[in-house]
C-alpha cells in the first residue's frame, strides 16, 4: 500500500490524480489539500488552504504529489525531500524557485523524486538513470501553444479567452498562459537543469504542434531516445505514483499506421522571448529563477484579470530582473523575501492595457 497526500486536489492535475488513485488499490489517499474549493470527505484528512507542512506533518504519506499551482507549493516540497518522502513534482514553480535548496533537501532526505511534468517524466524515462556525463543534450518539446505563428502585432490585442483555447493539452489557466507564452518552456528549461543536473547550454528547446514527442535525450554516442504517446497527463501521473511498476492506464495505444507525422520547428524566440528570458535568468543562477517565476506569476494574474496586455507579460519579467539584485538565499526566509521583493518590481514594472 503506498500512502498518498495529494496536494491541489481540485486543481487539473490534482482531479485526474484521484482518478489514477481510485483505479488502483494499492494506492491510498491520506491526505488532500486545496486552495479555497471545499473538499471535505476526499481523504482521512483534508485541509482548504493553510499551511500544507503541518496537513503533511499529521498525514506522513509514503508519497506527496505537489500539484498546487505556483509559489505557494514550495514548502510543502522542501518538507517533502527533506523528510525523504517520496515526491511527485508537478509544481515546477517550487523547483525553479528554489532549485538548490531543494537539491540539498533532496540529497539530505533521500527519497525519490519523480517529475510529473510530461516532458520531464519523459526523460526520466529515457534516462533510467544513467550518468550526466552520457548526454549529448535534452530536448524539451513544446506545442508552441495558440499563438504558434503569429508576430508581435498580431499578439497585442489576444485576449484571455484566446490565450486560455490550449491546442493540445487541456489546463489549469496558470499554466495555459504560460503555454501561450512559452514560460512554461522556459519554467520547464530551468526544472530540467535541477533535476537531471544538465548545464543549460546542453537543453534545447523545439516547437513540435502535435505533441506527441514529450522529450528526447540525445547521448554521447549519437543516439537520441524518444518518448512517445498522446498528450494526457494521467501517464506522467500513474508514472509517477506507481513508480518503477508503471500500472496500466485508460490511455490508448498510439496509432502509429493512422497518419502519425512528427514535425520540429525551432521556437520563434523574437515574437516569444519567455525561453530567452528563463535561459538568462538560470545561468545568472542565484536567485534569478525564483524572480524570473515571481515576476511571470504576477503578469499572468495581471493579464488574467485584463490589467496588461499579452506582450507585457514578458515586458514585466524583462523589467523585473533588469532591476532585482538577485542576491543569493541559502534558507528559504530568505529565498521567501526575494520572491516578495520580485513581486512587488513586477507590481510597479506591470503597464496598464
Ligand atoms: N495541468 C497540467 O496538465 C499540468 C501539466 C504539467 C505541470 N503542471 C503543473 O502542475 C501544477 C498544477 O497545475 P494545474 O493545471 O493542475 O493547476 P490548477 O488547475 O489551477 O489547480 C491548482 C490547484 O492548486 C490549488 N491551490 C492553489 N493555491 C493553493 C494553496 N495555497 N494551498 C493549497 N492548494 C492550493 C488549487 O486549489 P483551489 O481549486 O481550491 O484554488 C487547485 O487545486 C502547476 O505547477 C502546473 O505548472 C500542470
Amino acid at each position: 500500500m503506498r500512502r498518498i497526500a495529494l496536494l491541489g486536489a481540485t486543481g487539473s492535475i490534482g482531479r485526474q490524480a484521484i482518478e489514477i488513485i481510485d483505479a488502483h488499490p494499492e494506492l491510498e489517499l491520506v491526505a488532500a489539500a486545496s486552495g479555497s474549493q471545499p473538499i471535505d470527505g476526499l481523504a482521512p484528512l483534508t485541509q482548504v488552504g493553510g499551511d500544507l507542512v503541518g496537513l503533511l506533518e499529521r498525514a506522513d504519506p509514503d508519497v506527496v504529489l505537489n500539484a498546487v499551482v505556483g509559489f505557494a507549493g514550495l514548502p510543502a516540497t522542501l518538507w517533502t525531500l527533506e523528510r525523504g518522502a517520496d515526491l511527485a513534482l508537478a509544481n515546477k514553480e517550487s523547483l525553479v524557485a528554489a532549485g538548490q535548496l531543494a537539491l540539498a533537501a533532496w540529497k539530505r532526505g533521500g527519497g525519490r523524486l519523480l517529475p510529473v511534468d510530461s516532458e520531464h517524466s519523459a526523460l526520466h524515462q529515457c534516462l533510467e538513470n544513467r550518468s550526466a556525463e552520457t548526454i549529448e543534450s535534452l530536448v524539451l518539446t513544446a506545442s508552441g501553444g495558440p499563438f504558434r505563428g503569429r508576430n508581435r502585432d498580431e499578439l497585442a490585442n489576444v485576449t484571455p479567452e484566446e490565450a486560455l483555447a490550449h491546442p493540445t493539452w487541456s489546463m489549469g489557466p496558470k499554466i495555459t498562459i504560460d503555454s501561450a507564452t512559452l514560460a512554461n518552456k522556459g519554467l520547464e528549461l530551468i526544472e530540467a537543469h535541477f533535476l537531471f543536473g544538465v548545464p543549460y547550454e546542453q537543453i534545447e528547446i523545439v516547437v513540435h504542434p502535435s505533441s506527441v514527442v514529450h522529450s528526447i535525450v540525445r547521448f554521447r554516442d549519437g543516439a537520441a531516445l524518444a518518448h512517445l504517446g498522446y498528450p494526457d497527463m494521467r501517464v506522467p501521473i500513474s508514472y509517477a505514483l506507481t513508480y518503477p511498476e508503471r500500472a496500466a492506464t485508460p490511455v490508448p495505444a498510439l496509432d502509429l499506421a493512422g497518419g502519425l507525422t512528427l514535425e520540429f520547428l525551432a521556437p520563434d524566440a523574437d515574437t516569444f522571448p519567455m525561453i530567452t528570458l528563463a535561459r538568462e535568468a538560470g545561468v545568472r543562477g542565484c536567485t534569478f529563477p525564483c524572480a524570473f517565476n515571481a515576476a511571470n506569476e504576477v503578469a499572468v494574474a495581471a493579464f488574467l484579470a485584463g490589467r496588461i496586455g499579452f506582450l507585457e507579460i514578458a515586458e514585466t519579467v524583462e523589467r523585473t530582473l533588469d532591476t532585482v539584485s538577485g542576491a543569493p538565499a541559502a534558507r528559504l526566509d530568505e529565498l521567501t523575501a526575494c520572491d516578495a521583493e520580485a513581486r512587488r518590481i513586477a507590481e510597479t514594472a506591470l503597464q496598464p492595457a
